[in-house]
């Protein structure tokens, strides 16, 4: 049995932030921020939560795939920012469902999360272990950035995006490519709260994301084309048979160098950045929702989703719409 994606949701924060309100924060300025990265604006959370952006978005998928909350077999939600350590946030999501009978965890994959998030539920469901999965990729990476930190608070926004995937004797996910190499951990990290165990008490600060930046990026560029065309190559569909290739939406200027790379169309790579920002596990579904909303998606077309981040992680998938 294949995994075929049913239906697709987004949810955004209300408060739009652009470049002109950060920098009244920081020193920086809207022509710095466009020219390096293409990000003009970015939606920041102030009521709502992770979970709060997961159950909108999920329930906007759940809505568009035909499907019923009861019907969900596997609920999973990929986040860095999962408002409670514990319970996950797929588990609140759940709640707000009503999905009663589904299997509900959280995965931290980073900014791949949402391809860590398919290639689990793909093997479930080829499987023949379950039938109906909800994916979502849902973050709040406002709260986890130093706001005093330039270098970083410019590139993130909150978000989320959803996709539900069902057995289907045709089409859905062709192949995929997933890696993670832990020994680059700190290139991209962010350290938890101060350690209270009296044995061993830390005294330090809760942490803030910390990043290289120019370390990721040359990593983002190199990484991306060689596992996209792995992914392809193991389907035997060429590049050209590709309609979209739809990239982390981390930086315009990653996208462009991987376009050039794989020596295709910059229009063949679809970008939202410069409205929501990098919303790391939210960015793939957050632009595979909205690119389905306008009706640029018809059954048959093959579409690429490739990603990378923190860990670091990255991974590639083939799809049949
Ligand atoms: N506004 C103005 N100046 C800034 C700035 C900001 N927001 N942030 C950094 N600068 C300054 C630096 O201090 C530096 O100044 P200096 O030359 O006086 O030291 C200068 O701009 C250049 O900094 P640098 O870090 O070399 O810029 P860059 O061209 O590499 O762009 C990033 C920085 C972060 C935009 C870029 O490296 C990037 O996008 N990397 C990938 C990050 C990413 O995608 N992370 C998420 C992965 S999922």
């Amino acid at each position: 049995m294949n995994a075929r994606i049913m239906g697709t949701g987004w949810k955004l924060p209300v408060f739009q932030a652009d470049n002109e309100f950060l920098s009244k924060l920081v020193d920086t300025s809207d022509e710095w921020i466009t020219e390096r990265t293409g990000i003009r604006s970015r939606h920041l959370a102030r009521d709502e939560t992770t979970a709060s952006l997961a159950e909108g978005a999920a329930k906007e998928a759940l809505a568009r795939s035909g499907l019923k909350a009861s019907d969900l077999d596997l609920l999973i939600v990929a986040t860095i920012t999962s408002d409670t350590d514990t319970p996950s946030t797929a588990c609140r999501v759940q709640a707000g469902l009503g999905a009663s009978k589904a299997v509900a965890f959280d995965i931290n994959a980073a900014c791949s999360g949402f391809l860590y998030a398919v290639h689990i539920a793909e093997a479930f469901i080829r499987s023949g272990i379950y039938k109906n999965a909800l994916l979502v990729g849902a973050e709040t990476l406002s709260r986890l950035v130093d706001w005093k930190d330039r270098s970083t608070c410019i590139l993130f926004g909150d978000g989320a995006g959803a996709a539900v995937l069902t057995a289907s004797e045709e089409g859905g996910i062709l192949s995929q490519t997933i890696a993670s190499n832990g020994a680059k951990w700190s290139t991209l990290s962010c350290m938890g709260r101060p350690n209270q165990n009296p044995l061993n008490p830390e005294k330090t600060a809760p942490g803030y994301l910390t990043m290289d930046g120019r370390e990721i990026f040359s990593f983002a560029v190199k990484t991306v084309p060689v596992c996209v065309e792995e992914t392809l190559e193991k389907a035997g569909v060429s590049k050209e048979e590709v309609k979209y290739f739809l990239l982390h939406q981390a930086n315009q200027r990653i996208i462009q160098s991987v376009a050039r790379r794989l020596a295709q169309p910059e229009e063949k790579f679809p970008m939202n950045l410069d409205q929501c920002g990098n919303t790391s596990a939210a960015s793939l579904p957050i632009l595979l929702a909205q690119l389905d909303r306008q009706g640029s998606l018809q059954r048959g077309d093959k579409l690429i989703l490739s990603g990378f981040g923190a860990g670091l992680t990255w991974g590639a998938c083939l799809i049949e719409w």
